[in-house]
């Protein structure tokens, strides 16, 4: 079975679900890397029986290191796809010179607008109508890389902030595994 590593840095509710809807079906979800010890995806990897790599960015002297260190433990992996969810650091030459073109991200906004940390926020503070989230490859830049799939919804107008944020994950749940399974039975 193909094998996947996601990467996360937070609450990891994408990560779940690419495991509840892929792992031991469409892929094996290999590894979850994480750069904050102690963040809820952890957890949640624990509770699914997913083998965790978490590391401290400040223990190391610089990103390349760490980026060593990473593939250190994805390279017995030998992903067909590395799925970001909520990683929230930018890749440099180490990483990305060996992975280029298997990496792919989930990002809260309809890319190339509101690319950055903070989509939905943006998104809201610009007045958009009609909101969504993107799946693309990851290059060097901020989300800057190709699109390779959109999902949106309008407003109602009425939805307070919570609500927005609650569809908009929704919607990255539905979309993400899809994604996901698509990319995996085409590169087969
Ligand atoms: C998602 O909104 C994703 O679009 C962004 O980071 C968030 C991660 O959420 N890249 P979660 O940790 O999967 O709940």
């Amino acid at each position: 079975m193909r094998k996947i590593v996601v990467f996360a840095s937070g609450s990891g509710s994408n990560f779940q679900t690419l495991v509840e809807k892929l792992h031991g079906k469409a892929c094996e979800v290999a590894l979850l890397v994480c750069d904050k010890p102690g963040a809820l995806c952890l957890k949640r990897a624990a509770d699914l029986n997913i083998p965790t790599f978490a590391f401290n960015p400040k223990e190391f002297a610089s990103k390349a290191e760490f980026e060593q260190e990473i593939i250190k433990q994805i390279k017995p992996i030998a992903p067909a796809l590395i799925v970001l969810a909520g990683y929230m650091r930018i890749f440099g030459p180490t990483f990305l010179e060996r992975y280029e073109g298997k990496i792919i991200n989930i990002h809260p906004a309809l890319l190339p607008a509101f690319p950055g940390k903070d989509g939905i926020g943006d998104a809201l503070a610009y007045g958009v109508k009609i909101m969504g989230v993107t799946v693309h490859y990851v290059d060097a830049g901020i989300d800057t890389g190709q699109i390779i799939e959109q999902a949106c919804f309008k407003r109602t107008g009425s939805e307070t902030v919570e609500e927005i944020r609650e569809k908009i994950h929704q919607l990255e749940h539905e979309l993400y595994p899809e994604v996901v399974r698509e990319l995996l039975e085409a590169k087969r």
